[in-house]
């Protein structure tokens, strides 16, 4: 066959493919057998095997992944990813409704309603109809961008039906349809992995994964909602709806066009009552102003648009017996209750297992063993005790007395003044404080060696394997190889885990990496107690190595502007114990980083350079978060109170009355938002 007409079959089945495709994950009608599409499949990688000059980017064998990537990059949105304000009542929808009656005067106004996803939020780029780039939120500013991995979401089209724009930008939520996510957690469970909480946090874990293969093998899904695109002008919302549908998006079809309050509270009313149906979670409703026209004039306030409005559903709520309460030491010692539940219903879920918060929520509520608690699941991990039944009490209860000592290793608690928690403080020998600090230690923002996740640290721990962070780096394959856990299921059967060489491998490999991950973030790895992700990163900026904050001293530390004598105290006591001074120089001997390296990285542009900024008051483009970490980008410190050294202030709406009156009265500099923005565009 010549090339010409190689390639002209290889697109012919790849156009019948994605449209076999289309119809089972987009429109649920399919027209053949998944066994003549798995057939034709093969044939296209024949095909494409032979010929690999015609692996076009919208192949459907694309979706299958393959593909690993270590690091996200990270990209700036062309716009800014919005949230949404939010409501809870309709008579916060009416506020709405007559805000916006008033910017409008004497106008007509149509409302669009759907269902708010309980996803992840995309934004997917395309150019000339073909998937170029996939960007989570991020901050609202900035991305990750994991094109490679949402490629793999069946339901997303690779190429655009259709008439449309040489370049568009479409958002929408991906999502874990919740029989795929039962599916899906049992599967965990059987290979005993630690089950997702809730679909959301499922699809939040399998769009992070590296490998993009694994990726393709969750049940993923995707709702759009919004159409981003300077070359098409579209009337209303409803009818960009429309258009992506016809591009091939999974559009909802419970969609209300609404031209009064009663209209809208009716189709809350009804999806409050009937989400528990649908087969994946939805958190509210979105109501938004129809006709786009009317959208531009209204304009944004500071983080949401002001034609639309988030409805939150009432958390849900049910009573049940409380059984016992069990207390659990975290890696600083603080005990948290927690409460062992009569197994009830609550929003889709069985419920087992609540938090109690603390010793003080137990007095103050006074709650006791056997009790009829209300418990309430905010589409939150965990769900939490509200309230008592007292009248439902038999009068044969006794007040719960917290407990005295740790229950893990028989320490007496202590109280420390001013805070909620009761600690254990026997640190150095404590497990649950052991375990917890090893866990800190490879966890994400740390080091990373996400192959150590899952429980593996307490087999290590439950060996003798590890003890302290540095131990990591002496592990050899023989001593884990064939090591093994028993994981005891929900129906009391016992399942093995047992790590084998692939696991094993990515352990080893997953040590030897973390040498690689930067200063500030081995400092966080340290777990310090008060030492979080920012003030790690601004002793870094300031120290540069681990031996300069090792001396510098209370003087130099409380001088950073950021530092207090509460952190300093405690970077102090930390290292002045002679056990971290062993685990430094053994981490030091095995080969992490402890200084500063010049960054290469182009978003650090050195604009801010020796710049302390502090910004207040709510910004448009920006969490609390994100404003800092983008401070940190270009060079400068994000600080968090006005002195003397504050080089200059962002303010935001409603900015902290007594920062700016502080700022004025020593004369910083005070800018907008937009000023900052312009200070580090590039090219300025
Ligand atoms: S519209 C400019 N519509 O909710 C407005 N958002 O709290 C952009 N979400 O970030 C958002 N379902 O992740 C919109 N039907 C829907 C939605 C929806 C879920 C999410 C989205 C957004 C967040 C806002």
């Amino acid at each position: 066959m010549s090339g010409e007409s190689v390639r002209e079959k290889i697109l012919a089945l790849v156009q019948e493919l994605n449209e076999h495709n289309y119809r089972y994950y987009v429109l649920a009608q399919p027209i053949i057998s998944d066994y003549e599409f798995d057939m034709k499949l093969k044939e296209l990688e024949k095909w494409e095997k032979a010929y690999p000059q015609y692996v076009f980017k919208d192949s459907p064998t694309q979706r299958v992944g393959g593909s690993i990537t270590k690091n996200f990059p990270t990209v700036r949105h062309r716009y800014p990813m919005l949230s949404l304000s939010n409501t809870y009542s309709i008579a916060e929808i009416r506020d709405f409704h007559r805000r916006i009656q008033k910017l409008l005067p004497g106008e007509s106004i149509e409302y669009v309603t759907e269902l708010k996803y309980d996803g992840v939020s995309i934004s997917l780029i395309y150019r000339k109809g073909i998937l170029e780039q996939a960007i989570t939120r991020g901050d609202g500013v900035k991305g990750d961008d994991i094109t490679a991995n949402v490629r793999t979401i069946r339901s997303i089209p690779l190429r655009l039906q259709g008439d449309y724009p040489e370049e568009v930008e479409v958002r929408g939520e991906i999502l874990m349809p919740k029989p795929g996510f039962q599916r899906f957690n049992r599967e965990r469970i059987e290979n005993g992995l630690e089950a997702f909480a809730n679909p959301r946090n499922a699809t939040a874990g399998s769009l992070k994964l590296q490998d993009s293969s694994l990726v393709a093998k969750r049940p993923l899904d995707a709702y759009f909602y919004f159409v981003l695109s300077g070359q098409i002008h579209f009337k209303t919302h409803y009818e960009s709806l429309q258009k992506a549908k016809e591009w091939g998006f999974k559009v909802s079809d419970y969609i209300a066009i609404c031209k009064d309050i009663q209209c809208i509270e009716n189709f809350i009313n009804e999806w409050d009552k009937a989400r528990h149906q649908l087969d994946f979670d939805i958190d509210g409703i979105v109501i938004k102003v129809n006709r786009i026209e009317q959208q531009k004039r209204l304009g944004f306030t500071a983080k949401s648009p002001r034609w639309a409005v988030a409805y939150k559903f009432k958390a849900e709520q049910k009573f049940t017996q409380l059984l016992s309460i069990d207390y659990q030491v975290g890696r600083t010692g603080a005990i948290t209750p927690v409460a062992n539940l009569a197994p009830v219903h609550l929003a889709g879920t069985i419920v087992k297992r609540a938090s109690i918060h603390n010793a003080d929520f137990i007095e103050k509520l006074d709650i006791r063993v056997g009790d009829w608690v209300a418990v309430e699941k905010g589409g939150e991990i965990i769900p939490k005790i509200v309230g008592v039944d007292k009248t439902r009490r038999t009068g044969e209860s006794t007040p719960t007395r917290f407990i005295q000592n740790c229950p893990a290793c028989d320490t007496p608690l202590q109280r420390i003044e001013g805070e909620a928690a009761y600690y254990c403080p026997n640190e150095k020998a404590c497990p649950p404080q052991i375990k917890g600090r090893l866990e800190h230690f490879i966890s994400r923002n740390a080091m990373n060696i996400m192959s150590l996740g899952e429980g593996k640290i307490e087999v290590l721990f439950d060996h003798g394997l590890v003890n302290t962070p540095s131990d990591f780096y002496h592990l050899k394959a023989s001593d884990l190889l064939g090591l093994e856990k028993e994981i005891i299921q929900e129906d009391g059967s016992v399942k093995i885990m047992r790590f084998r060489e692939k696991t094993v491998d990515n352990i080893l490999q997953g040590i030897a990496d973390s040498r690689q991950v930067p200063f500030p973030r081995v400092l966080y790895a340290l777990g310090i107690r008060y030492v979080g992700k920012t003030v790690a990163q601004i002793l870094a900026r300031e120290f540069h190595t681990m031996d300069n904050i090792r001396k510098a001293g209370y003087e130099r530390l409380t001088a950073v502007n950021e530092i207090g004598e509460k952190i300093t105290g405690s970077i102090i006591r930390w290292f002045e114990d002679p056990d971290n001074e062993k685990l430094l120089e053994e981490l030091r001997l095995a080969g992490l980083q402890f200084s500063m390296k010049e960054t290469t990285d182009k978003e650090s542009s050195g604009r801010l350079a020796g710049l302390k900024i502090l910004a207040t008051g709510k910004l448009k483009n920006f969490t609390r978060e994100g404003i800092k970490e983008t401070i940190f980008a270009h060079g400068g410190t994000p600080v968090s109170s006005v002195s003397s050294k504050t080089d200059f202030i962002i303010a935001g709406e409603k900015p902290g009355g007594t920062k700016i009156k502080k700022a004025n009265d020593l004369n910083i500099k005070i800018i907008t938002e937009e000023d900052f923005l312009n200070m580090i565009a590039e090219g300025n």
